[in-house]
């Protein structure tokens, strides 16, 4: 379908899934967002998914904001509902089961950096610009873009960013942590489809034991931290792909990993 908003292509356990609305760059209006979140809800659902990548359609831009057309109509009570719904849509893809890339093909600005900034890698186009513009609008980050910026990056950039609303370059974002991996443009597949392969073949289970150590760790004391990050180490001793992957280095073969 033409004006679907979303296309999603399945690469053997690898879901590609891209915002399809180039000529509003991929803006995120509402139905936008529902329907990513019915296809990230999908992609956790379904055994046969190892690996998400998040994209945009189009030869600009990755996603170029919350839909601003939108938005302009919008009461006090409908924005704040517009915010929890991206918000729900963002903390979905953060707590996924498994990994998800976002491939940052152009414009990644207010509501596109805060998606990009929900996945668990990010990797950019050398051409690629990111940003929080919100503040040119009289608006603030609404899907979650201070508290993730916050985090990733620290509070000088994210003060940065956000006060100025001044996109930055890529390979800026590389250096302030905000991408994993900056790439020419004509790269950008091959590299994400290099890194997706990869982790399609990984353990599944010792990949969602990682996402979700990292994610407690994020939001707890050191302490609590390490004690959940032991028992989620004991818990791989009952998998078989643990037997699998430890056996696998001993005979000096590939380990196959099985999701058990
Ligand atoms: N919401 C709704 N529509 C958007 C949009 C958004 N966030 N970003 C771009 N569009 C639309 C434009 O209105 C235009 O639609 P039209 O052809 O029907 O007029 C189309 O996408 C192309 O955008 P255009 O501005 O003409 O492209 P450009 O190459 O000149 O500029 C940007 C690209 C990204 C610099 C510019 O579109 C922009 O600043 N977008 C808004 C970014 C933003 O503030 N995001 C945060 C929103 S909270």
């Amino acid at each position: 379908m033409a004006d679907a908003p979303l296309a999603i292509i399945d690469d053997g356990a690898i879901r590609w899934i891209s915002v399809n609305r180039p000529d509003k760059l991929n803006a995120l209006n509402q139905a936008t967002l529902e329907a990513l979140d019915a296809a990230f809800a999908g992609a956790d659902a379904d055994p046969q998914v190892r690996v998400v990548v998040l994209t945009g359609a189009g030869p600009k831009a990755f996603v170029a904001g919350a839909d601003i057309a939108e938005m302009n109509g919008l009461t006090p009570v409908q924005g704040r509902d517009f915010s929890l719904l991206g918000q729900g849509l963002m903390r979905r893809i953060e707590r996924l089961r498994k990994p998800v890339i976002a491939k940052i093909n152009g414009f990644a600005l207010g509501g596109g950096l805060e998606l990009a900034m929900a996945c668990h890698l990010r990797v950019a186009a050398d051409t690629a610009k990111v940003g929080q513009p919100e503040i040119n609008l009289g608006l603030i980050p609404g899907f979650g873009g201070s508290q993730r910026l916050l985090r990733l990056c620290g509070r000088a950039a994210t003060l940065e960013l956000c006060l100025l609303g001044t996109p930055i370059s890529a390979q800026r974002a590389r250096q302030l942590g905000i991408v994993n991996e900056v790439v020419a443009a004509d790269q950008l597949d091959a590299r994400v489809g290099e890194l997706a392969a990869q982790l399609a073949r990984s353990a599944p289970l010792a990949l969602r034991g990682i996402l979700d150590a990292v994610h407690v760790g994020g939001e707890c004391a050191l302490g609590e931290g390490l004690e959940y990050e032991s028992a989620q180490f004991g818990l791989m001793f009952a998998t078989e792909d643990m037997r699998e992957g430890t056996s696998a280095f001993l005979a000096r073969r590939p380990p196959v990993f099985q999701n058990r």
